[in-house]
């Protein structure tokens, strides 16, 4: 505790404890606030108030600074792999080199999915979408795994954890897969955690499939890049699904249902679509013109962020990887042309320096993604395959808390005061 806070309500004076947290703003403990003054505090989305205590992530949006356990997410993107940042995410401190060796070798052990799921995934139509797929397919998890829904259980909640991680590749890759109509691949345990990801969703039975270096540690580097966010609506949500004692395979689906909006984890793809639709740096300034424009509802994807009010280091390692992928695959987009345009033309805009909208992680990530031979309807699918692993470290830490409630915002009511039923021949 740092000192108090006052407020003065219905005339009275009130003491609030203020805490300090390691880095960071201090918070007002206002727990019990209603219970000494009857009044509620109305925060919509959530812009000031601290939902929980975390040790996991720190951002600060101003500096752009992000860090898992401590560590920068640059040194992590440029000098880890996504096996390791998922132990130290899981774990609070980075594994040594038997510690890695037996972690990796747990995960790679349960990538196989109950062989029961490939029905349940031939009841979808071959035009749905992968995002709907996942959530029906990690929401049936816990009819397949009855063995690790126990989540009084540490043991048990490890498990879990570790089982999602591990089959959420083999997941995503089933479900484009299925989309367009090869048969499935199962999980090869000699290759790596990504190059086993990019075997199941691009290689074929008929034939060898050869890991690019290049394009694994691309991917690899996403994964981490998109491993864990702090309390973003995505785990916020999964937090307030296990509050109340949910099975972690069906907060993991409350998750990923969450990351599905274009506002949070559906960006990528509307970034890439809307750098496809302008097409050429010459209708940039159209589309700028647009992003202004308060009666248009357009805005420019890939571009603000919540918390980031300068740029999103996680878009500066992007940016560079993108480099790297097309330059090995040879692959000369326009639309990444367009973005690079795009990026220095609304960098040196007054509208969106005055707002300190700055490109988010979602600008890039498409533009290599596409490179890499992914369709847009994967993107989020692989935003939410590598942010499993900061939902379960999340859901874990709750679940943890001794201070752990239930999650139950209150409300500002506006609606009708009480009124008598009138029956309906007298309406
Ligand atoms: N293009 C144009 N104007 C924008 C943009 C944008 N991308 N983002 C914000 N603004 C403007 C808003 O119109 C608003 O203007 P006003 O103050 O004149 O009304 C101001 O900037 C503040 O925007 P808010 O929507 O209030 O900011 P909020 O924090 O609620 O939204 C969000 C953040 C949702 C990310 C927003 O910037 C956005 O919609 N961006 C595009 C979608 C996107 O890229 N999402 C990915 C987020 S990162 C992630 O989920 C991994």
């Amino acid at each position: 505790m740092t000192g108090n806070a006052k407020l003065v309500a219905g005339g009275k004076d009130h003491d609030y404890p203020v805490l300090a947290g390691s880095v960071g703003p201090d918070v007002i403990d206002i727990r019990k606030l209603y219970g000494q003054t009857g009044m509620f505090t109305y925060d919509p989305g959530f812009t000031s108030t601290a939902s929980c205590e975390s040790g996991l992530t720190y951002i600060d949006g101003d500096q752009g600074i992000l860090l898992h356990r401590g560590y920068p997410i640059d040194q992590l993107a440029e000098q880890s792999n996504f096996m390791e940042v998922s132990y130290l995410l899981l774990n609070g401190e980075l594994p040594s080199q038997a510690e890695l060796e037996k972690f990796s070798y747990t995960i790679t052990r349960h990538t196989m999915l109950h062989e029961q799921l490939a029905t349940f995934y031939r009841g979808f139509r071959r035009d749905a979408h992968p995002m709907a797929i996942m959530c029906g397919v990690v929401g049936a998890l816990s009819a397949f795994y009855h063995d690790s829904t126990d989540i009084t259980d540490p043991r048990q909640r490890m498990i879990a954890s570790h089982r999602l991680i591990a089959k959420m590749p083999t997941i995503a890759a089933m479900a484009y897969k299925y989309s367009v109509g090869q048969p499935f691949l199962y999980p090869d345990n000699k290759l790596s955690y990504t190059g086993n990801f990019l075997r199941m969703t691009f290689g074929v039975p008929a034939e060898d499939y050869v890991v690019d270096p290049v394009v694994e540690a691309a991917m690899d580097k996403i994964f981490i890049l998109h491993a864990d966010h702090e309390q973003n609506a995505s785990t916020s949500t999964v937090r307030l699904a296990g509050s109340s004692g949910a099975n972690p395979f069906a907060c993991i689906a409350a998750g990923i249902a969450c990351l599905w909006g274009p506002a949070h984890g559906g960006a990528n793809e509307a970034a890439l679509n809307m750098l496809r639709e302008i097409g050429h740096p010459d209708r940039i300034p159209e589309y700028i013109a647009r992003a202004k424009n308060k009666d248009d509802p357009f805005r420019l994807m890939g571009f603000g962020h919540r918390v980031y009010k300068n740029y999103d280091p996680r878009a500066k390692v992007m940016q560079k990887t993108a480099n790297e992928v097309l330059d090995k695959l040879g692959v000369t987009d326009p639309i990444f042309d367009v973005a690079r345009e795009l990026e220095q033309i609304a960098l040196k805009d007054e509208y969106f320096v005055s707002k300190k909208l700055y490109p988010n992680v979602d600008f890039y990530s498409g533009v290599i993604l596409s490179a890499i031979g992914f369709p847009t309807t994967m993107f989020t699918v692989l935003f939410a395959l590598a942010r499993t692993v900061g939902w379960v470290a999340q859901w874990n830490e709750m679940i943890s808390d001794p201070e752990q409630k239930i999650g139950r915002p209150r409300q500002l009511y506006t609606g009708p005061t009480q009124r008598d039923y009138v029956p309906v021949g007298d309406r």
